[in-house]
Order: C-alpha cells, then sequence, then structure tokens
C-alpha cells in the first residue's frame, strides 16, 4: 500500500531480540527517536523503514503498537562497512569533533552507497504520489538524492541528530563533495543548532560551488533546499506523569535506600560512547573524594552506561578503561558498603530511568561533543518539585538552551571539580531558581512541538509533494 508518509531512519523503533525461550520478539529500540517520530507517525498514518538489529533474512513488514514498520535485513558485510565501518568508524568520530580518530577506508564507504541505495530504492516503492519522506540522521546521508533521482515527485527532508563539523573537519572526508550532494536531495535539512546548519550551507558554497542566501541552498535545476535549525526535545509531560506515579516514586525511595540512604546522589546515564566524557566525569568525582572535598559517607555517584556498538574495537577499549577506572576508585577511596561509584553496564526501561532522574540529587552530563544530549532534558521534566542540579556540558546541545544548569568544559578537570561541588553544596533557593527556569524551556518546546515545526517548515519549502498534517499537542 503506497502511504503518504515515509519515515526512513537506520533503526526501526523496536529491536528483534530472543527471548530467553528462543522464541523471538520485539524490543523498544533506546534513543529518542521514536518517541520524537510516533506522534507525526500517527497523524499521518506513515510507515517506517529501518533496521531491526542482526542478520536475520526475509522479516516481513508489521504492525506494531498501531504503527506500520518495514525491516531492512542486512548482511554481516554490511554491518561490517556500512553501519560499524563508515557510519560508526568513519562519520560518528569525524562529526564528533574527532574525539577518536576517523579511519577512512574505501570498501566501508562502497558499503555506505551500497545500504543507502536499498534504503532509497525501499522508501521510492512504499511512498504514494507526490507523498513526504524524512530521512534520519548521519547513516542515510545519501538517501535524499537517491531518492529524488528515483522519485522526483516527493517531497524529503532530511534530519541530523548529532552535530554536523565545522568545514575544516568535514573536508578531511574523501567522500565530501558526494555527502553534501547526497543531502541536496532533500528539500529540507534539519540539525540541532545554527552553527550546524551554517557549517553546512558554507561547505555546499565552497565545495559544491551552489548560490546560497543565508539559510537557503539554489540549485542549478531551478530547485531550492533549505538548511534550519531544529534543537531536537523529549516527551516533556510524559516524562513528568511517569515521574508523579506512585511506582516511580516508590522505586526512586528504594534505590536510595539501596545506596545507603546518602545524603546526595550524583548520577550520569550515557550509552557506552567515548563521546559522553564519562572518563573524565568519573576522575573529577574521584578526585574531589581523594582532595577530601566530598565524603564518601555523603555521597555516591551512580553512574549507568548502557552498551553501545559493542563490536567496535573504540567501544571496547573504552568499556574495558571505564571498567578499570571504576574498580581502581572503589578499590582506594570505597568503604564495606560504601562504594564511591555505584557502576551499572545495562540498559532500562523508561520507567526506572525515571526512577534514577527522581532519586538524583546532581545530574551529571558532561560529553565532549553532543548533538543535543535529551538524558539532561529528561532530569529536568521529571524534576517537577523545582529541586535538583543539572551539571551540563557547553559541547552538548542542550547547554543552547538549559543556560542555568551548571556548565562545564568536560577537557578541564578542574573546572570540573568546581561545578560538581558548587552544585552538591548549592542553596535549594538557588537549585530551585534555575530548575523553574530550565523546566520552563522544556516544556514548552517538547518533541510534538519540535516535530510539528519540522513538519510545516517542510510543506512551506520547495515545490513538491503534498503538504503533511502536523503532529497534535499532547
Ligand atoms: C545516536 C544516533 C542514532 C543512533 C543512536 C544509537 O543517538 O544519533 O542514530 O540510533 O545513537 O546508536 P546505534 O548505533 O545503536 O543505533
Amino acid at each position: 500500500m503506497p502511504y503518504d508518509l515515509v519515515i526512513v531512519a537506520n533503526r526501526l523503533p523496536v529491536d528483534r531480540v530472543t527471548q530467553p525461550d528462543g522464541s523471538s520478539g520485539w524490543r523498544t529500540s533506546p534513543g529518542g527517536l521514536v518517541t520524537a517520530i510516533e506522534p507525526v507517525m500517527r497523524a499521518n498514518d506513515g510507515v517506517w523503514i529501518g533496521w531491526p538489529g542482526g542478520t536475520e533474512e526475509g522479516l516481513e513488514p508489521f504492525e506494531h503498537d498501531g504503527l506500520e514498520l518495514v525491516p531492512m535485513s542486512m548482511t554481516q558485510a554490511d554491518i561490517e562497512g556500512f553501519y560499524e565501518g563508515f557510519s560508526n568508524g568513519t562519520l560518528w568520530p569525524l562529526y564528533h569533533d574527532l574525539v577518536a580518530k576517523p579511519e577512512f577506508h574505501r570498501e566501508w564507504w562502497d558499503s555506505y552507497v551500497h545500504v543507502n541505495q536499498r534504503f532509497a530504492e525501499k522508501a521510492a516503492s512504499l511512498a504514494a504520489e507526490d507523498a513526504t519522506v524524512w530521512v534520519h540522521d548521519y547513516q542515510l546521508q545519501l538517501v535524499p538524492q537517491m531518492l529524488r533521482t528515483l522519485r522526483p515527485d516527493l517531497r524529503i527532508g532530511f534530519y541530523l541528530h548529532i552535530p554536523f563539523p565545522p568545514a575544516e573537519l568535514f573536508q578531511q572526508l574523501p567522500w565530501r563533495r558526494q555527502l553534501l550532494e547526497g543531502l541536496l536531495g532533500a528539500d529540507l535539512v534539519g540539525f540541532q543548532l545554527p552553527g550546524a546548519a551554517q557549517n553546512f550551507v558554507r561547505l555546499v558554497r565552497q565545495r559544491v560551488g551552489h548560490k546560497t542566501h543565508r539559510d537557503l541552498v539554489y540549485l542549478p535545476d531551478g530547485r531550492t533546499v533549505r538548511a534550519s535549525p531544529f534543537p531536537i526535545s523529549i516527551d516533556a509531560a510524559g516524562f513528568e506523569e511517569m515521574a508523579r506515579s506512585e511506582p516511580v516514586v516508590a522505586r526512586a525511595a528504594e534505590i536510595r535506600e539501596a545506596l545507603g540512604d546518602p545524603r546526595k546522589v550524583f548520577l550520569g546515564i550515557d550509552r557506552l560512547d567515548y563521546t559522553k566524557g564519562i572518563f573524565a566525569r568519573l576522575r573529577a568525582y574521584a578526585e574531589l573524594i581523594e582532595d577530601g572535598q566530598l565524603d564518601v559517607e555523603d555521597a555516591v555517584f551512580v553512574q549507568v552506561a548502557v552498551p553501545s556498538r559493542e563490536q567496535v574495537e573504540e567501544y571496547r577499549i573504552l568499556r574495558d578503561e571505564i571498567d578499570r577506572l571504576v574498580g581502581r576508585i572503589n578499590g582506594d577511596l570505597g568503604r564495606i558498603g560504601r562504594p564511591a561509584i555505584s557502576y551499572l553496564h545495562s540498559s532500562y526501561p523508561r520507567e526506572e530511568m525515571a526512577a534514577l532522574y527522581t532519586a538524583a540529587d546532581v545530574m551529571v552530563v558532561t560529553p565532549y561533543r553532543d548533538g543535543m544530549n535529551l538524558v539532561a532534558k529528561e532530569y529536568v521534566a521529571c524534576r517537577y518539585d523545582n529541586d535538583g542540579a543539572l551539571v551540563l556540558s557547553e559541547f552538548a546541545g542542550a547547554a543552547d538552551e538549559l543556560r542555568q544548569a551548571w556548565l562545564v568544559n568536560p577537557y578541564d578537570i578542574n573546572g570540573m571539580k568546581s561545578a560538581l561541588l558548587e552544585a552538591f553544596n548549592a542553596e535549594p533557593r538557588e537549585t530551585t531558581r534555575r530548575m523553574k527556569a530550565m523546566r520552563k524551556t522544556v516544556t514548552q518546546h517538547d518533541v510534538a512541538a519540535w516535530a510539528a515545526s519540522f513538519m510545516s517548515e517542510l510543506s512551506d519549502v520547495g515545490t513538491h509533494g503534498k503538504a503533511v498534517k502536523p503532529a497534535r499537542r499532547s
């Protein structure tokens, strides 16, 4: 059946999992993308194309929780070349300020082209005449152009969930021009921050030679492409409702008790990724204990590291480094029944995350570079009593909006130590003042507003396709 709205993302909103009894089932995949897109999908009876994880072949389209999903299969070679290779070994570190060294391999690029082509063909086969296709993230930057070649009638939007690097870094890519041209297949290219959109327009002018004016690119065929910022957000009301629910309140109390009822709880929740600055933050915390500025009887640090991309070498190395660091800190600084760090390498359902946010006095989010960081916003959404302190990296997109956080430079360990201590010792009047202001931002700019503004902008630009209904505000 042809669809008026097609969502194309590397991942489906659900992952294929094997149950303990050996049967197969589906589990909601982690990440904010699902909650972000769901409202628009429902309002438009859309379809979602993506990879369900693994190498299973011949999966049929199916419905899950009222959403139409079309699984794309990947071979082991696709996973190694396209996913682990070009997406996560080349683009991910390059787009995150070279926090790790990107590798450039021609076979990875070939695989990236091949998989993007398959996604484009699938989208082309499912889209109705004049339909809207919304393509997501760095794994699929060639899809807009490939799709336009196959289906010039479509209205095409692209959204990049991660940072878009400055020209000086992007230029290293041997395939820089192809990627820019891939994105220019869209009518609207959305970024998290204004600076990213500007980087893109500048690169297009310099590298592809198209005329540009502010956020518009003029193509020789008469088409215009708009590049604009759309800072992504969360379902703020949903998180608050969860945080207020009786089971979550009870679970939060249970967590504090299990931690030995310390005076204050610090919390970090991240995918286990080298961009997140987990190592540096734990070191800063440990030094505060060593210096005698914090005491393990008073404070505990809960660090949740969600397993991620475990086949990629850099991620394995990081895991080992953090394991060793946590072991050393607890060995040196912990006391019986009082570890300095309570470290969990696991993923948790949203309710458990809400309970952790509720239990935490100081939330610590210190990435070296991050497109947005939804954890920071989720914490704020859960603090309906206007208490709790947020320590936030200047280099997370969220810092543009959450100005009242204790902002830190994660490369500056002493600066981080001061901020952790200030947040720990802050007077309630001070934390309330800051939290109130941040809550206003997060509740006003929620994910429904984000999706609606992207969709309405997409309906306005270009000369292609039918308009799509914005999602109803919840
Ligand atoms: C980031 C990316 C997403 C990605 C997610 C999880 O948020 O922007 O595109 O899906 O990480 O990573 P994974 O490699 O497991 O899909």
